[in-house]
């Protein structure tokens, strides 16, 4: 993707959830489809990161913070959150949500998720229902893939057509419950099968587990041994 698209695909996500932030906690009750279940989902992936009390964990394209509960139930004070997210307005969000949980250990960085510096040493990463909206996802896994601590977890959960469905009725599908106006550009991308890949590529011990009729998919895996320091765009292998 050239430097021009890509800041117009910026501006683009930036202005959609600049308009949904605000009620975004609610709306997203509703999301992809009304009695979704969507909390269910979240914590299945908290539950594949394996965290421990005092764990560092990275959430990418954190929105408004709604997987931030779930983690702090299992680090606990002494564990850290660092919430990327692209749009200023769901960052906003988040940081209401920490005032009033009273929360001491999170922060909040606003960036592309690929232009994101990674902390070197972190136990867990984790991407809810965003990064299929990352053009380059796949980078992204890899660049958080190199900065896990030895036995480190990555998880992605995000929604997909289900396998085997036509495209016509997966544009009619997918019209309906995705929230940005790219959808034919989105069912040919196919990115949970970019993220797969990656995923597969960059880490060990990985498992894909489809959610509810094949509509979501959960993707983890782990940091493979002997790969600290080594930089993504060389080999890990
Ligand atoms: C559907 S919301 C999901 C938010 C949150 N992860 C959740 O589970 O509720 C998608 C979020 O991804 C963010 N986003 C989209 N593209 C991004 C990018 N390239 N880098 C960082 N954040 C991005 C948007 O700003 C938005 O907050």
């Amino acid at each position: 993707m050239s430097q021009i698209d890509r800041t117009r695909e910026q501006d683009r996500l930036i202005k959609i959830y600049t308009k949904k932030a605000k009620h975004y906690d609610i709306t997203s009750r509703l999301y992809p489809a009304p009695f979704y279940p969507q909390r269910a989902q979240r914590l299945r992936t908290v539950q594949a990161l394996g965290l421990h009390a005092g764990d560092s964990v990275i959430d990418i394209a954190c929105g408004t913070g709604l997987n931030f509960s779930l983690i702090e139930e299992v680090i606990g004070p002494d564990g850290r959150i660092v919430g990327v997210d692209l749009t200023d307005a769901m960052l906003a969000r988040a940081r209401a949500r920490i005032e009033t949980n009273g929360w001491s250990n999170i922060s909040l960085v606003q960036a592309d998720a690929v232009d994101f510096d990674f902390p070197t040493g972190v136990d867990a990463i984790l991407s809810t229902y965003a990064l299929s909206q990352v053009p380059e996802c796949a980078e992204v896994i890899a660049r958080g893939a190199a900065a896990l601590s030895g036995g480190g977890r990555w998880a992605v959960l995000d929604l997909k057509v289900p396998d085997n469905t036509p495209v016509s009725l997966a544009r009619l599908g997918t019209a309906m419950v995705r929230p940005f106006a790219s959808i034919d550009e989105w069912i040919t991308r196919r990115p949970w099968e970019t993220i797969r890949t990656a995923m597969r590529e960059e880490l060990a011990d990985t498992s894909w587990t489809d959610f509810f009729f094949g509509t979501a998919f959960l993707a983890a895996g782990s940091r493979r041994p002997g790969t600290f320091g080594v930089r993504p765009s060389g080999s890990v292998d």
